[in-house]
């Protein structure tokens, strides 16, 4: 706690602080990559809204339409949305912020193998990017919700995670006129505050990170110079039917939304994850995860659920050392069956990540606040782990 007063005090000093908060407006225009229509609402725009089927292109073309997705909240929603998800006031000890485990430089991941939460307890799990979660349809690698308000209740009231209840939480919006007045900015015909509101905002925010304007986009629209020959090459490798990455992995989300067992191992001492098992209450699903996008992944290392591949080479490598080769013995696991024995060479692993590095795309990354409604330090920075500040 006593960390949080020194950078409050200057604050105090900066900024026009009252008694109640420092004074903020909510952002009344889009952020990038959306535009505004009629009922104040943010609509997403890009090109692969133009491209409307994947005919006669096969599994991975490069002109494949995309997913259903979210958009539509409004500017004030959204911005609120990026307010709460750096504040440290959502969790019960303010310690603990949504950006405390996706930090914007890395992903939106922290890179942790297995995530931290408040009193430094561990997660059992690696924390997800959120980039491009507009086109998801289930959250969480086990695929156990089904929407980003469902979603953001796991963390905010998990005791190891942020530790609040829903009433505890209620009372402290409500104790912050700020907020007060700032979600009456965003909600301006609810009558008072409610929670859904708070869940609403957090999911615009989050709907809001789309990361669609890679290089590799840039080849996918027609642009042959944005990648040079060995990326190419590896996007060949990474479609090819030996491979078989693009299967699961589809562009242009580089995911097909689906789960799937591919048999990843644990790191050394921890017990194998039934993963979706538990979800579905079905034996085929034992250790079963979604399929993540690779859309930035050069920067959310270590990779798979259970962060056991600390590099992209390794993670890419695991594909090609053996169907379930890293399934405990004695494990019945029913593992798709487009994971097989590519045989890649070392220097088609090399071109594979290659490749997976042009998928890196940042342009419309959120600006982090440097002020928050509750007076506290926004969390997050530089990429450095929190709790070794
Ligand atoms: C203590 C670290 C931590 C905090 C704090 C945290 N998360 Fe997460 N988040 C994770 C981990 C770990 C997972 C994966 C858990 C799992 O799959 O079982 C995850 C999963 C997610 C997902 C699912 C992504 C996907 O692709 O399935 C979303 C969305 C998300 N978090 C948003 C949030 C929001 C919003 C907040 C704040 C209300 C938040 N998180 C707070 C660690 C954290
Ligand atoms: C059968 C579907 C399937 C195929 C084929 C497949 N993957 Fe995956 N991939 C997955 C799933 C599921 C996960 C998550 C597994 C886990 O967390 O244990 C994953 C995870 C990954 C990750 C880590 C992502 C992260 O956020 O941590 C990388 C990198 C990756 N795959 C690359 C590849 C490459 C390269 C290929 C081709 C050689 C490939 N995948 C083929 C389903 C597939």
């Amino acid at each position: 706690m006593l960390r949080y007063l020194a950078p409050i005090t200057i604050l105090m000093c900066w900024s026009n602080v009252s008694a109640s908060g420092p004074a903020i407006t909510l952002s009344n225009k889009c952020p990038g990559g959306f535009e505004l229509v009629e009922s104040n609402r943010c609509e997403l725009r890009t090109l692969y809204q133009f491209y409307t089927s994947n005919q006669g292109r096969g599994v991975g073309g490069t002109q494949t339409a995309l997913p259903e997705h979210r958009d539509g909240f409004s500017p004030q929603q959204i911005d609120l949305g990026r307010y709460l998800f750096f504040d440290p006031l959502l969790s019960v000890d303010q310690s603990t912020a949504c950006s405390s485990c996706h930090q914007p430089e890395l992903g939106f991941t922290d890179g942790r193998a297995q995530s931290r939460g408040i009193a430094n307890s561990e997660t059992d799990r690696s924390a997800p990017s959120l980039w491009n979660s507009a086109f998801q349809q289930r959250f969480f690698w086990d695929a156990r919700s089904d929407s980003l308000e469902q979603q953001a209740q796991g963390p905010l009231y998990s005791p190891i995670e942020m530790g609040n209840t829903p009433p505890q939480l209620q009372q402290t919006i409500e104790n912050s006129a700020t907020y007060i007045a700032l979600f009456e900015q965003a909600f301006p015909d609810a009558e008072g505050f409610d929670l859904a509101q708070l869940y609403t905002a957090l999911a615009a925010f989050q709907s809001s990170l789309v990361s669609l304007n890679s290089r590799y986009d840039q080849y996918a629209h027609g642009n042959h110079q944005a990648l040079a020959d060995n990326e190419i090459a590896g996007l060949n490798v990474f479609r090819s039917f030996v491979a078989r990455c693009a299967e699961c992995h589809t562009p242009p989300l580089f995911t097909n939304n689906q789960i799937a067992v591919i048999g990843t191992p644990e790191p050394p001492g921890k017990q194998f994850d039934v993963g979706a098992l538990t979800t579905f209450n079905n034996e085929k699903m034992r250790g079963g995860f979604k399929v993540p996008t690779l859309r930035n992944i050069e920067l959310t290392a270590p990779y798979m659920h259970s962060g056991v591949f600390k590099n992209l080479r390794d993670a890419a490598e695991f594909y090609t050392k053996g169907r379930g080769h890293a399934v405990p013995e004695g494990m019945e696991l029913h593992i798709h069956w487009h994971i097989w024995e590519p045989e890649l060479k070392s220097a088609e692993l090399d071109l594979l990540v290659a490749f997976l590095a042009t998928l890196t795309d940042q342009s419309f990354l959120p600006e982090v606040p440097t002020v928050l409604p509750s007076g506290l330090t926004p969390l997050t920075t530089n990429g450095k782990l929190l709790a070794e500040q």
